[in-house]
C-alpha cells in the first residue's frame, strides 16, 4: 500500500459513485468494473488503473504511486428518468455483448436506479416516468439529499462522489439567479425555470459534501453560486463534457499541427451516432449545448490571436446527425484543411469508427477515483488538473482552459507528484510521454 504524505487521507472503507442518468456511458461503467473484478476484462483507457507516470522510483502504476480507492470497494448507484435496473438498460444501450452481460447479469439486476430529478423542459425529447414530484425545487433537492444519506447508510460507504451521466440539457446561460448561493437558494424556494435537474444533484452533492464531476457540456457546476457551495463546503468539483470520439482526436492532431507551425484555414467536424444521446442531442436546443462545448476546443490549442497568419482565418464547424442504425458506434469524419511551406495546402481526413462508451467508461471511473482523492486531500473548488478528461474544461474565471491533451496530461501528473510530495516536472520530458516498465 501507499505511504501517507502530509494531509492526504487513506483511501479506507468503501467509495460510492453515485450516477444522475444510468444510460449507456453508466451502465458500460458498471457492467465493466463488476466484469475486471471477475478477471473478465482489462480496464484498458483507464490511466488509474492502467497508466504509468516517472516518478522518483522510476516509473510507476498511478495506482501504486498515490492512494486510491480499489476497484473491489466500489458501490454503485444513480437515477434515472426510467425504471429499468441496470442489466435492463444496458442491454436497450446495446454496447457491451450478451456473454459479458450474462456474466454480471444477477448483479446488475439487483442495481435499480432512483427515481429521477427531472424536467422535460430541459430535456425534450425523452418521455420516462420514473421521476420524482416534488412542490418546490427545494423540496426536490432535498429529495436528492435523502437519497445519498440512505444510499450511504444502506451501502456502508465512507466517501462518496457524484458523476453526472444524465442527458446534455438545453442551451442556457449563467444569470442573475446563479450570481450568489442565497440567490440560488431563493430560486430552489421559488421554483425559478433556470435552475436545471443537473443544478438541483449538484447541490444537493455540494451540500453533503459530496465531490461533483460534469460529464455533460451543461452549465451545471459552472455558475457562481455553485462553486461558493463547494467553497462552502470544502467540495471539489470539475466538468464540462466527457473528452471521447472526435474531440478526443482534435486534441491530439491540433497539438502535432500547431507543433509543426503548420497553419489551418479550415476543420470540418462531422458525426453520426444512434443511441438515446444522440436522440437527445437532434434537438436544436440540445445540440446547441454540445456545439458550445465542442466549438472551444481548437482555439485554445491555436491561439489564433498570437498567430494570425497561421490560425487566424480558420473556419471551425461541427455537426451531430441523429442516425439510428448506428447505435453507440458513433462514426465521426474530420476534414481538415492545412497550408505549408509558402502557403501550398493540403488535407487531411480522418475516420473514426469509435465506441462512445467504450471510451467515456473509463474516464468516468478515473474521474471518480481523482476527484475522491482530491476530497481526501483536502482540495476544493474546481479541478483544473482534471481538464485531460474533459472536453470543455470548467476554470477559475481568470485562467484560460488548457486543451492540449499532452499538456493536460503533464498538469496531471504534476498533481499526483506534488500531492505525494515529489517535484513537479516540466511539459514535455521524455519520461512525461513514455511508459516504460513498471518498477
Ligand atoms: N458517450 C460519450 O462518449 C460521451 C462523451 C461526452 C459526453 N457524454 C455525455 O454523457 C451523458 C451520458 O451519455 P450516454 O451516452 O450514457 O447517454 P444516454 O442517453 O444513454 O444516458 C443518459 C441517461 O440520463 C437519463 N437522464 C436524463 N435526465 C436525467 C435526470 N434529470 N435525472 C436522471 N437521469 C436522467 C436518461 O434517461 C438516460 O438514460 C450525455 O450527456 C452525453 O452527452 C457522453
Amino acid at each position: 500500500m501507499t505511504e501517507q504524505k502530509g494531509q492526504l487521507a487513506p483511501a479506507n472503507g468503501k467509495l460510492g459513485i453515485l450516477l444522475p442518468g444510468m444510460g449507456a456511458v453508466a451502465t458500460t461503467l458498471i457492467a465493466g468494473v463488476l466484469a475486471v473484478r471477475k478477471g473478465g476484462g482489462q480496464p484498458i483507457g483507464s490511466l488509474t488503473q492502467m497508466g504509468k507516470l516517472h516518478t522518483a522510483a522510476g516509473n510507476q502504476k498511478i495506482k501504486d504511486f498515490v492512494p486510491l480507492a480499489d476497484l473491489e470497494n466500489i458501490e454503485f448507484g444513480g437515477w434515472d428518468v426510467y425504471e429499468d435496473n441496470v442489466y435492463q438498460a444496458a442491454v436497450k444501450a446495446a454496447v457491451l455483448d450478451e456473454k459479458l452481460l450474462q456474466s454480471v447479469r444477477p448483479e446488475l439486476e439487483a442495481m435499480v436506479p432512483m427515481k429521477a430529478a427531472f424536467d422535460p423542459h430541459y430535456v425534450k425529447n425523452l418521455d420516462g416516468t420514473h421521476v420524482k414530484t416534488y412542490t418546490t425545487k427545494l423540496d426536490l433537492a432535498e429529495q436528492v439529499i435523502a437519497d445519498i444519506r440512505n444510499f450511504k447508510a444502506e451501502r456502508g460507504c465512507e466517501r462518496l462522489v457524484m458523476v453526472w451521466c444524465g442527458s446534455t440539457e438545453i442551451y442556457h446561460e449563467s444569470g442573475e439567479l446563479h450570481r450568489t448561493l442565497a440567490g440560488f437558494e431563493e430560486g430552489l424556494r421559488t421554483n425559478a425555470a433556470n435552475i436545471a435537474p443537473s443544478m438541483v444533484y449538484a447541490y444537493a452533492a455540494l451540500k453533503e459534501g459530496v465531490p461533483f464531476v460534469n460529464g455533460a457540456p451543461n452549465l451545471t457546476v459552472d455558475v457562481p453560486a455553485l462553486l461558493e457551495l463547494a467553497a462552502t463546503t470544502q467540495t471539489p468539483v470539475a466538468g464540462k463534457d466527457f473528452k471521447t470520439g472526435q474531440t478526443l482526436m482534435k486534441t491530439i492532431v491540433a497539438p502535432g499541427l500547431s507543433a509543426r507551425a503548420l497553419g489551418v484555414k479550415g476543420w470540418f467536424s462531422t458525426n453520426i451516432l444512434g443511441n438515446r444521446d444522440g436522440l437527445v442531442l437532434d434537438d436544436p436546443d440540445n445540440f446547441k449545448t454540445k456545439e458550445v462545448s465542442k466549438l472551444s476546443v481548437l482555439d485554445s490549442v491555436f491561439h489564433p490571436e498570437e498567430n494570425p497568419e497561421l490560425y487566424g482565418d480558420m473556419y471551425h464547424k461541427v455537426r451531430i446527425n441523429y442516425y439510428p442504425p448506428a447505435g453507440d458506434n458513433k462514426e465521426s469524419w474530420d476534414n481538415i484543411d492545412i497550408f505549408g511551406w509558402l502557403g501550398y495546402q493540403m488535407q487531411i481526413k480522418i475516420n473514426f469508427l469509435c465506441r462512445d462508451s467504450i471510451l467515456a467508461a473509463p474516464l468516468v471511473l478515473d474521474l471518480a477515483l481523482f476527484i475522491d482523492l482530491a476530497k481526501r486531500a483536502g482540495m476544493s473548488g474546481i479541478q483544473e488538473w482534471l481538464s485531460f478528461y474533459l472536453k470543455s474544461p470548467q476554470t477559475d474565471a481568470n485562467i484560460r482552459p488548457e486543451h492540449d491533451i499532452f499538456k493536460q496530461l503533464v498538469n496531471l501528473h504534476n498533481t499526483l507528484r506534488l500531492l505525494m510530495n515529489e517535484p513537479p516536472v516540466e511539459a514535455a520530458t521524455e519520461e512525461e510521454y513514455q511508459d516504460g516498465p513498471a518498477v
